[in-house]
């Protein structure tokens, strides 16, 4: 009151009025409340996606911008599998801003992975998170065609012999490895280990014995913090100023000079006789025009290899050792099948044995369908793109994605989906034995049309398909061949742990396994 008839301006209004505190208190409140409503909503009308005519439901959400991040972030199987019940096999989730359609089952699989060029690109869903880390020139820096030439050059240098050659190098490295599990009884995080040690195979087979060599010093930490740089933020966003971003700067400047100070140490002793990529990337290949690969593109395309193969390998492996675990009579019976198979648990390895080792493969093929590393597949729409046989349309500059661990993990494709059953594949393989769909080819290599349709696609399919399964697993299978020989596993509380999905790769969260020595 005191400040209103002091005030010129306001005094001739209120002369007449008696206007107590309390009413001056309620229309401030009133006011303040009113222009929070209102900035809310010119928010919302910004901030809030609004959907376009037939493009798949949005998921409702609370936060603008934040969208279904945080619902989708704490569990995606979930979350996919609870808005495929209510919206069917498409929709749409704001992910950071982004439109995110997700496609799922068999024919959203084939949607995304079979996307024509023009309609959808992995290079610009991938590019901001991997360029950085795997450098220029290489991989989703480059034109697609360009891509599928080097992706020729890595599936040619993992050629079966030197896929025979990897086999003993790989149980060699394992048998060096468990030398630390030197008690009759212990635990050990499996997951820890197996990341220790396909990083050695890896380095081994693939880099070259001079990265190997150099594991214990250098190299683990340069890889640790190029690794740094593989965070979901990074997916989103182009190079933040964060700590771990420069390190990653630096670390990828330091393990090209490593790698083109080998290349450069090989060329001067004249040594060509190795069997890992580097011999072969930096010997054999040549582009379509005539063009050979730089020593910048080899170290580039080499680091991409190793970051490709690395934590989805050794998570498989993890997940592989934790079922096993979980169904303990399983050891005794792939004991059995390498005496079966080999004549002895004392015969070494090798590549062909390894092919008839079936329930050691059918353990990784069941890992994969229960735990895949990578379960989201992205790409970003060039247009307004058509669903076909349905009427959305999905607006340009959407990211689609496909989820097959959903139809992997579903019943109507697999029955008891969620159990770790082996001898599963033992069926599937026969119902599935007569292929005579069209072959097609990318550029590197021939691969079944229909193939993107199955419900079960742990390395993908169509152009952007891994090049790298059969090493993984001839890595994955010695490893565990090797492992079983001399070890049980059992679970600590008789419980799997759970999925870590705060990860690029879906890691177990807690992966302490007791182990016992054998008695053979
Ligand atoms: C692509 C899974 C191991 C190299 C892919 C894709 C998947 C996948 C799902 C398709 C990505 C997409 O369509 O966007 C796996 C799994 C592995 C594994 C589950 C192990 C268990 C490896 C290894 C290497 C490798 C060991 C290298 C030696 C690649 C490459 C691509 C690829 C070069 C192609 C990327 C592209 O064309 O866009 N992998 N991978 N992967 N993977 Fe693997």
């Amino acid at each position: 009151n005191v400040f209103i008839n002091q005030s010129p301006i306001l005094a001739p209004y209120f002369k007449n009025i008696d206007i107590s505190v309390d009413t001056i208190l309620l229309i401030c409140f009133s006011l303040i409340v009113a222009s929070i409503i209102l900035l809310l909503y010119a928010l919302k009308t910004i901030l809030y996606i609004r959907p376009k005519p037939n493009e798949p439901p949005i998921i409702p959400y609370w936060i603008p911008l934040i969208g279904s991040a945080i619902t989708m972030g704490i569990d995606p199987v979930k979350f996919y599998r609870e808005n495929q019940k209510k919206h069917g096999n498409y929709f749409t989730y704001i992910l950071l801003g982004r439109r995110m359609v997700t496609c799922l089952g068999s024919e959203g699989n084939n949607f995304v992975f079979n996307a024509k060029l023009a309609d959808a690109s992995a290079e610009d869903a991938y590019r901001s998170l991997t360029v950085p880390v795997f450098g220029e020139g290489v991989v989703y820096d480059v034109e697609n065609s360009v891509l599928m030439e080097q992706k020729k050059f890595v599936k040619s240098g993992l050629s079966i012999k030197n896929l025979r050659a990897y086999v003993p190098m790989i149980q060699m490295e394992t048998d060096n490895y468990l030398t630390r599990w030197n008690k009759k009884s212990g635990i050990e995080d499996v997951h820890n280990a197996m990341a220790e040690l396909i990083i050695m195979t890896a380095s081994r087979c693939l880099l070259g014995e001079e990265v190997r060599s150099k594991l214990d010093e250098t190299f683990a930490q340069i890889f640790h913090d190029l690794d740094g740089g593989f965070k979901p933020i990074n997916f989103l966003f182009d190079n933040l100023p964060i700590p771990s971003n420069k390190l990653r700067d630096e670390a990828h400047i330091k393990m090209r000079k490593f790698f083109m100070s080998i290349m450069q140490a090989r060329r001067e002793a004249g040594i060509t006789d190795r069997t890992d990529v580097m011999e072969y990337l930096t010997t054999q290949c040549h582009y379509k025009n005539g063009r050979k690969l730089t020593d910048v593109e080899s170290s580039h395309i080499m680091i991409a290899i190793l970051m490709a193969g690395q934590h989805t390998s050794s998570t498989t492996t993890a997940w592989a050792l934790l079922f096993l675990s979980e169904k303990p009579e399983l050891f005794e019976k792939l004991r059995q099948e390498q005496i079966k198979v080999l004549g002895s648990l004392d015969v070494p390895l090798n590549y062909d044995a390894l092919k008839q080792l079936t329930l050691h493969e059918n353990v990784v093929r069941e890992a994969l369908r229960l735990r895949p590393p990578i379960i989201q597949i992205m790409r970003r729409v060039k247009k307004d793109l058509p669903i076909p046989q349905t009427n959305y349309v999905i607006p340009k500059d959407s990211f689609i994605q496909c989820v097959p661990t959903i139809s992997a993990r579903s019943e109507e494709n697999f029955e008891n989906a969620e159990e770790f059953n082996p001898n599963r594949w033992e069926v599937f393989d026969q119902q599935n034995k007569e292929r005579d769909d069209d072959l097609i080819d990318y550029g590197f290599g021939q691969l079944h049309m229909a193939s993107a349709k199955s419900p079960y696609l742990p390395f993908g399919a169509g152009r952007h398909r891994c090049i790298g399964e059969q090493f993984a697993y001839v890595q994955i299978k010695t490893i565990i061949a090797t492992l079983v020989r001399k070890f049980d596993l059992e679970l600590l509380n008789g419980k799997l742990p759970m999925c870590d999905f705060t990860t690029m790769i879906v890691q177990p969260k807690d992966s302490s396994l007791r182990y016992k020595r054998t008695n053979y």
